[in-house]
């Protein structure tokens, strides 16, 4: 009697100064303990983007379009990437080239999705055209470089760098993929190639 008395007052004690030991008993017998509860990014909505919304969803990788996403973690459906894959300007990591574009060029609702997002995201540095001397920013920060999307030296770039820079950033860049889910990240991709092939440059990979 005493005994187990002892010991409910040693496990409370414990519990009380959130000892470690505890934590990690909990772990072997439960499998987990509340210290590595899921946690949830503040802009992360569980829920599925309203029609023509915005989705603000952290590592956001859906099996199709405008499907729900049901958490599959990076690492599982799409590599995981960092800023170190951006290897070679244009070209990127080995990791990086073996990325597959899933929206097609011509799909209109990619189009209309990536010019949306582009839009809402990319302009205000970028400029309507891609031309970042047209940008909103550049006439505020004239010194801020102004990087054009739609110039021949982005044109060579491979889909799939296009698609890390938007995921990871670069520089002055700012990531993307935690606010941008997956598909719409190729759609904008999609976008920036038509915004090329307007002011007259060749694509890569030799699109129409
Ligand atoms: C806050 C301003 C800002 C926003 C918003 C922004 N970018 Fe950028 N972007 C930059 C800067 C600055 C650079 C140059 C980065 C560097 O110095 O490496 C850049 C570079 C790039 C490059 C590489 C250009 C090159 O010549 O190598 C691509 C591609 C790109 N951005 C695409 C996008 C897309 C697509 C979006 C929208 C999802 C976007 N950016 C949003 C500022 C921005």
């Amino acid at each position: 009697m005493f005994k187990s008395r002892s010991l409910i007052a040693m496990l409370a004690l414990m519990t009380l100064a959130g000892c470690k030991p505890l934590d990690d008993g909990m772990v072997m017998i439960f499998g987990r303990s509340m210290r590595d509860s899921r946690s949830f990014d503040p802009y992360e909505n569980p829920r599925g983007a309203p029609e023509g919304s915005f989705a603000f969803a952290s590592g956001n990788y859906p099996a199709r379009p405008g499907e729900v996403n049901l958490g599959q973690p990076e690492g599982v459906m799409v590599p995981r990437i960092t800023q170190a894959d951006l290897g070679t300007p244009g070209v990127g990591s080995t990791v990086v080239q073996g990325l597959v574009n899933p929206m097609s060029r011509d799909d209109a609702r990619s189009q209309a999705r990536g010019e949306e997002l582009y839009l809402r995201t990319c302009v205000v540095c970028h400029g309507p055209d891609g031309v970042g001397a047209n940008a909103y920013i550049a006439a505020k920060h004239p010194v801020l470089p102004a990087y054009n999307l739609s110039g021949a030296t982005v044109a060579a770039y491979s889909d799939q760098y296009l698609y890390t820079m938007i995921r990871v950033g670069r520089g002055l860049m700012p990531e993307y993929g935690s606010r941008i889910t997956e598909f719409d990240r190729w759609s904008v991709v999609n976008y920036v190639r038509q915004l090329q092939e307007q002011a007259g440059n060749a694509l890569a990979g030799g699109a129409e």
